[in-house]
């Protein structure tokens, strides 16, 4: 299906952007993509302004949850080429959380049309440089103005953009949670949803109590696995330059798409990688006898972010500041965005 989608002018930005001091997810697109899910069909599809949103305060997602997101990533080449980053990969994910949470699949052509609509508008927030990135944010959620617990009826896409520097503003250290758990077997820690971030934030002020920025899961069985940081995905450097990182059997984490990215560069490399359960001790004692290396986290909005210490029951670990493989693959995620190295089809998604 073809959409018609109806554009209504926003005004000019009265200010530019200050890409050296720029928050993240602060500044936000003048337009937004909307499509609303109502008696069992996408309609009202349109960009508007960027505005505030009237809702009942029965929304249900309010009260129950039905709500999740996406983050992805647009960039400028040096010679003025605009793409997004795994359009349909992100896509993918947004329908596999949709499924979880009971929400009607949104149809690729309606999401890539109203993204690529937006980005075409709002050309002046491509950053001059791959330093920066346009991020795009896509949250999705129930609108039924009805307080029974059920799956809604009616929910609301919504697709806008905020221009973006790093997320972390200098070197993370990581709280390793031993009381409170993300997901469990059979739970939602496949899905981005909205709720998994809520329920991370209580860990999120006991990790900052311990001078960390981030929190690292260990798995709820055993409290022993390591599954991921709360805002990104999990990677250890062994000695003899092995990748690891948790695996997604278990079903218990978010498949990150800059995980996968990173596995493709390193294969590349020729670096070996093994994806399995890493104990929480491998780790401490692999840093301790010097056999663990390097600590980092992977993420859309964080890309490749080094961790400098790891805080667990009471003692802290120090990783040496090299990061080599870290920085590598930081490097070489820069170079597929340059085009410098092949990306697989469909990862360049040109606007
Ligand atoms: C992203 O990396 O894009 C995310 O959605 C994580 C969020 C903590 C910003």
């Amino acid at each position: 299906m073809l959409w018609n989608i109806p554009i209504q002018p926003a005004p000019p930005r009265s200010e530019p952007i200050a890409w050296e001091s720029l928050p993240f997810g602060r500044v936000f697109s003048q337009h937004m993509a909307v499509a609303e899910y109502k008696e069992g069909s996408w309609q009202q599809v349109r960009i508007e302004p960027f505005h505030p949103l009237p809702l009942s305060p029965g929304t249900s997602a309010l009260h129950y949850g039905q709500a999740l997101f996406e983050g992805l990533k647009a960039y400028q080449r040096p010679d003025g080429t605009r793409f997004a980053f795994r359009v349909e990969d992100h896509w993918k994910r947004l329908n596999h959380s949709a499924e979880r949470l009971v929400m009607p699949p949104v149809p690729y052509a309606l999401f890539a049309e109203l993204l690529h609509r937006l980005l075409t508008i709002e050309t002046d927030l491509f950053p001059p440089t791959l330093n920066h990135a346009l991020y795009i944010r896509p949250v999705y959620f129930a609108i039924d103005p009805w307080l029974g617990v059920r799956p809604s009826e009616s929910y609301l896409l919504l697709i806008y953009l905020t221009p973006v520097g790093p997320y972390y503003s200098g070197p993370v250290n990581a709280y390793v949670e031993t009381e409170m758990t993300r997901a469990a077997v059979g739970g939602t820690g496949t899905a981005k949803m909205a709720g998994n971030y809520a329920a991370a934030l209580l860990s999120g002020k006991k990790a900052q109590a311990h001078g960390c920025q981030v929190s690292l899961w260990l798995d709820a069985i055993h409290r022993e696995y390591i599954e991921e940081f709360s805002t990104m995905n999990a990677f250890f450097v062994h000695r003899n330059h092995t990748l690891l990182t948790p695996s997604l059997q278990r079903g218990t984490i978010l498949a990150g798409i800059t995980r996968d990215t990173l596995l493709y560069l390193a294969r590349k490399r020729g670096i070996a990688i093994e994806e399995r359960d890493i104990s929480i001790h491998e780790i401490t004692e692999g840093i301790a006898h010097g056999e663990i290396i390097e600590v980092f986290g992977s993420g859309t909005a964080a890309t490749v972010m080094p961790i400098q210490q790891i805080y667990y029951q009471g003692k802290s670990w120090e990783l040496p500041p090299t990061q080599e493989i870290a920085h590598a693959l930081l490097q070489d995620y820069k170079a597929l965005l340059r085009g410098e190295i092949l990306a697989p089809e469909n990862w360049i998604w040109k606007i």
